[in-house]
């Protein structure tokens, strides 16, 4: 039995529809495999700034450092996406929280339903079975290397920097996982030309030392982004730098086709921060057509990765193939194909979840 207290922070626009359903599908997992989640909710972004001013207000924080892991929503509003000049803005909440907690691997798991084949723009016979965990590292690399201008301005570098601690701990948090899935782990670096990336591979091989049963290959970025659209199948966890995994994971979330069908996790020594990758979507805020199976797939994600529960991330997981399966659409990722009447809205979209949660768990 796990005893887990998760803070769940809906934050702005489709944010708290989507966070209801991630929120319900947790409560239902708890209650059908006898554990333990208790829940609290606190504010960010454009909501936090309305009622108190600061984007991460001090009590958000508190809560979210005695939290064993976080589900967020979204944060933005119209309202500073057209006035860039504005000083306090949603997404600082956002970008503190996770300097905070000490976030530093970004996961984005490419997961794809065979019933969404069509949505991508690839041909389905290479898509199909396409499962991968990408590990992307987020506190180094060019992003925050020294940066320099000549003074003719005509001159520019970025540094690209790595520390091994920085490669240590990623790379064992992607090995971990590995070991939770397939037992293959494709690290991905530009070792024949950067010096960055030969520490990273070479601190790399010296932690896969540890992890004997999982498969590692080292992999050169330009041949990864040619094998991910040319035979995406073949791989499972992809550990990655900064900028390398900021390319390959856009590259990759195009192979599932949708927005609304992505989740997110971003990982360090404490709490777990658990969010779709879509944001805050005012345009269709508030009129009950938002997809949710991206939330849930979060909330996958935290069981999993979060809290070493597989077996009921693979229910969740299980319960979207299962409603897809069905024909139910959001209207997302609803085709011509598709029957209009199970196109549905978020709220029956998520009870419908819910239903096959409970019926593949009572199985
Ligand atoms: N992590 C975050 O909080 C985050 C991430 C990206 C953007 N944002 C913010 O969100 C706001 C909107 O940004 P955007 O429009 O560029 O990106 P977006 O992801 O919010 O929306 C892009 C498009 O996808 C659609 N969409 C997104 N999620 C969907 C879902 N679950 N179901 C159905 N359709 C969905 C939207 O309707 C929109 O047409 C901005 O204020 C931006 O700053 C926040």
């Amino acid at each position: 039995m796990a005893k887990k207290h998760i803070l769940i922070i809906p934050g702005d626009g489709i944010g708290p529809e989507v966070t209801t359903w991630g929120k319900a599908v947790l409560e239902q997992i708890a209650f059908q495999y006898g554990h333990e989640f208790t829940f609290d909710t606190a504010m960010m972004g454009h909501a936090a700034i309305e009622a108190t001013g600061n984007p991460l207000p001090d009590e958000t924080l508190e809560k979210a450092k005695a939290s064993d892991a976080i589900l967020f929503g979204a944060v933005g509003h119209a309202k500073y996406d057209n006035d860039p000049s504005l000083k306090i803005r949603p997404e600082q909440g956002l970008l503190k929280i996770r300097k905070e907690l000490g976030l530093y691997a970004n996961l984005r798991p490419i997961l794809l339903f065979d019933e969404l084949l069509d949505a991508s723009s690839l041909k389905p016979e290479i898509l199909k079975g396409t499962d991968i965990l990408f590990f992307r590292e987020l506190t180094g690399d060019v992003y925050f290397g020294e940066k320099k201008r000549s003074e003719d301005r005509n001159t520019a570098s970025d540094l690209m920097i790595y520390h091994r601690y920085e490669v240590e701990r990623i790379a064992r948090k992607a090995y971990e996982a590995a070991r939770l899935r397939r037992h293959k782990l494709c690290s991905v670096d530009k070792a024949n030309v950067l010096e960055s990336s030969r520490l990273w591979r070479e601190t790399v091989q010296e932690i896969a030392k540890e992890y004997p049963d999982v498969e590692t290959e080292h992999m050169f970025i330009d041949n990864a982004a040619m094998q991910l659209v040319k035979n995406p199948k073949k791989f499972d966890v992809v550990l990655t730098a900064n900028l390398f995994g900021d390319i390959l994971t856009d590259e990759a979330s195009q192979i599932a086709g949708s927005m609304g069908m992505l989740a997110s996790a971003s990982i360090g020594d404490g709490t777990g921060f658990f969010e779709p990758i879509h944001g805050s979507a005012h345009d269709i805020a508030g009129k009950n057509i938002a997809n949710p199976l991206a939330s849930i797939l979060s909330v996958a994600l935290m069981l999993e990765i979060g809290f070493g529960l597989k077996e009921e991330a693979k229910a969740v997981t299980q319960a979207v193939e299962q409603t897809l399966k069905k024909g139910y659409r959001t209207s997302d990722i609803a085709n011509t194909k598709d029957d209009v009447t199970k196109v549905l809205g978020t709220e029956q979209m998520g009870q419908k979840l819910l239903d096959h949660l409970q019926q593949a768990v009572s199985i």
